[in-house]
């Protein structure tokens, strides 16, 4: 006996329902992990904002993030030729750090060279003591950089310019860091003078508490 062509459609038929729903929960499924993945994985990414890194100083000295730990510290990535972003924001960072006098202190600031390749010692010494006095630049390598940059989440890239010259795109904020390292906060370029003054100030005032 041969099924009848009716039944045989009916079958099918069902068969393809039940796959429909079983792969429409499977997604759904899917998407519920994938999303909790997801928000896990941001939450992760600012907890390990920041590492060890290897650097030298505008004094030509070793330079490691153990320099910095102990003291609430903000750290800026840039280059000294560049003609707005970096001039812009080390120039705030100084002159909330002159209003707050005394109480910012303990704070140490430090702008991270990106272009290890011109940015040598001697200019990084001429350049962030142009900013301020107790600034620190580091430099180092390249391997150096790139290892620091992938430690703090900084993008920077070279930049071809039709006259033969180069210049660098990079990430514009500085980054503000608890005592112990911790990643406290971000200061975006064109952020105003009045919230960035508030944030240095809480970052100075958590530390002194704890
Ligand atoms: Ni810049």
């Amino acid at each position: 006996m041969t099924k009848s062509p009716k039944r045989s459609t009916e079958r099918t038929l069902r068969f393809g329902l039940a796959a429909a729903i079983i792969v429409f929960l499977a997604v759904g499924v899917a998407f519920f992990v994938w999303k909790d993945d997801v928000q896990r994985w941001v939450a992760n990414d600012v907890a390990e904002i920041g590492g060890p890194f290897e650097l030298v100083s505008h004094e030509g000295e070793a330079f490691t993030r153990d320099d910095l730990i102990g003291q609430p510290h903000i750290l800026y990535f840039g280059f000294t030729f560049c003609p707005d972003l970096c001039p812009t924001t080390l120039f705030q960072i100084a002159s909330v750090v002159e209003t707050l006098g005394k109480k910012a202190a303990p704070l140490k600031v430090a702008f991270i060279t990106v272009d290890p390749e011109r940015d040598t010692v001697a200019l990084l010494k001429d350049y962030v003591g142009a900013f301020h006095d107790d600034f620190i630049g580091l430099t180092g390598s390249p391997e150096a950089i790139a290892e620091a940059t992938k430690a703090y989440r900084v993008f920077y890239r070279k930049v071809e310019l039709e006259d033969g010259d180069y210049t660098m795109d990079h990430t514009a904020s500085a980054l503000l860091f608890n005592a112990d390292g911790s990643y406290a906060d971000a200061i975006a370029y064109d952020e105003e003078n009045a919230s960035a003054e508030a944030k240095i100030e809480r970052l100075v005032e958590t530390n002194e508490r704890s």
